[in-house]
């Protein structure tokens, strides 16, 4: 689906609410399914990604109604059953990599398969470990589709290269399942820690000290939750407010966990006008309404123990800072390269066509700004939601029209963006 964009409004106004958080989405269902008896998820995501996880446990035998408003109703033997065919993730990387923690730990055999992306992405870095513990997983190149025997396992002690809150929750799924002790995983940053909130809500028999996660053999309880907004979605919002003169915005019912808001610290760097009203705490996790107004913005350095908590939000990071005054360099984001998509080289690529002052380099990019985007061109999403999210919202501050090709990526995470975004239009 081609999707042309122009600037055909003069500011953005209002108060919205932002739909629910994909990675507390992805781990309410998958702990739910591990839990004994009834749980409710309320305001559950409507994105494709959450939706591959909900079909998967399906799949292998879990019970889950799906009521109006998004409304799960989750009724658990805390016992998975074997699949009768292979468990398709799709372009979710978060299915993949918690549910092999899992599925590593089982009775029976199962396939984990993904779409061309997932296909491609580095799936090393969950095998070592689970190796460790005694899985046994084959595969080509350590890539999707992971075939995985299941097998009793054991406790490790494991340092984990990068910080990947995908990885961490793929070693304590398994070492909630492991016989005979404690298994710890340490990382070099924190990276973002909602397992480790929700299975402690839930009764697991979890520690975190500092850098480390324990975890032990646990029973989980079942939980009732309502899922809080997106701050990953809520970013392109904040982007688009700071960057169209006269904007003044409410985004409601935000998470706030800091291991998710190193986008607001950026911002608050880089001089931007956001505040937060109204926080309060939700099953362990910060929620608020952020109020965004445009702001004349400077650039910045994003590098070291910032990057986990806001590695998601680079692409759109780097639209803004197209606007901003001076230079932005990111650094130390190398694990960009292992998204959906390189981020780094599609970013970048797709920048420079509209007229950015953008340059690649090997862990990151450097923004000169402030710099007036052109547009007058096509542009390409690489079948990454985030890039066509970022690129829409580059395209509202172009000069001239712009054609985003392959928009329908969008629905992985956030099917109702454009909806959304026209009920702002002032
Ligand atoms: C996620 C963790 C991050 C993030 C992804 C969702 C999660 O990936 O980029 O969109 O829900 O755990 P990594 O753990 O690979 O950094």
């Amino acid at each position: 689906m081609q999707k042309t964009i122009s600037k055909n409004f003069k500011t953005l106004q209002g108060s919205i609410t932002i739909p629910a958080d994909k990675s507390i989405s992805h781990r309410a269902v998958i702990f739910s399914a591990l839990a004994k008896g009834k749980s409710t998820i309320k305001n559950f995501s409507d994105g494709q990604d959450p939706k591959s996880t909900l079909n998967i446990f399906k799949a292998l035998g879990v019970d889950i109604e799906i009521t109006t408003n998004n409304k799960l109703i989750i009724n658990s033997k805390a016992k998975l059953l074997p699949p009768t065919g292979r468990l398709d993730c799709g372009n979710s990387g978060t299915s993949m990599r918690l549910i092999a923690g899992i599925l590593a730990r089982q009775k029976f055999n199962s396939i984990l398969i993904g779409d061309q992306s997932l296909s491609k992405r580095p799936m090393k870095r969950i095998i070592e470990p689970l190796t460790l513990m005694g899985a046994h997983i084959e595969t080509k190149k350590y890539t999707a589709p992971l075939k995985i025997q299941g097998q009793k396992l054991h406790p490790i002690e494991y340092k984990t290269p990068k910080a990947s809150a995908q990885v961490k929750s793929c070693i304590i799924l398994a070492g909630l399942g492991a016989d005979g002790g404690k298994t710890k995983i340490t990382e070099p940053y924190l990276s973002r820690n909602h397992t480790e909130i929700m299975l402690k809500h839930m009764g697991a028999n979890i520690e975190q000290n500092g850098l480390t996660i324990s975890v032990e053999k646990s029973e989980l309880s079942p939980i009732d939750i309502e899922i809080c907004g997106d701050i990953s979605s809520a970013a392109y919002f904040i982007a688009a407010a700071l960057l169209i003169p006269d904007s003044k915005i409410i985004l409601k019912n935000i998470g706030l966990n800091p291991t998710r808001t190193g986008i607001l610290d950026i911002l608050k760097t880089m001089e931007a006008n956001i505040t937060i009203i109204d926080k309060k705490n939700i099953c362990g996790e910060d929620v608020g309404d952020i109020s965004v107004e445009y702001s004349e913005l400077k650039g910045c350095e994003i590098s070291g123990e910032i990057i986990p908590r806001l590695i998601d939000e680079l692409p759109i990071i780097a639209v803004i800072a197209t606007q901003a005054e001076g230079t932005t360099t990111i650094k130390d984001a190398q694990e960009l390269r292992a998204k959906e998509s390189d981020r780094i080289k599609a970013t970048v690529d797709e920048l420079k066509k509209l007229g950015a002052d953008i340059e690649e380099a090997e862990d990151g990019m450097i923004i000169h700004g402030k710099t007036k985007l052109i547009g007058n061109c096509s542009v390409e999403t690489y079948r990454d939601h985030r890039l066509a999210m970022s690129l829409y919202i580059a395209g509202l501050i172009c000069e001239k029209e712009i054609t985003i090709n392959n928009f329908q990526w969008v629905n992985i995470s956030f099917p109702k963006f454009e909806e959304l975004f026209e009920s702002l239009k002032a």
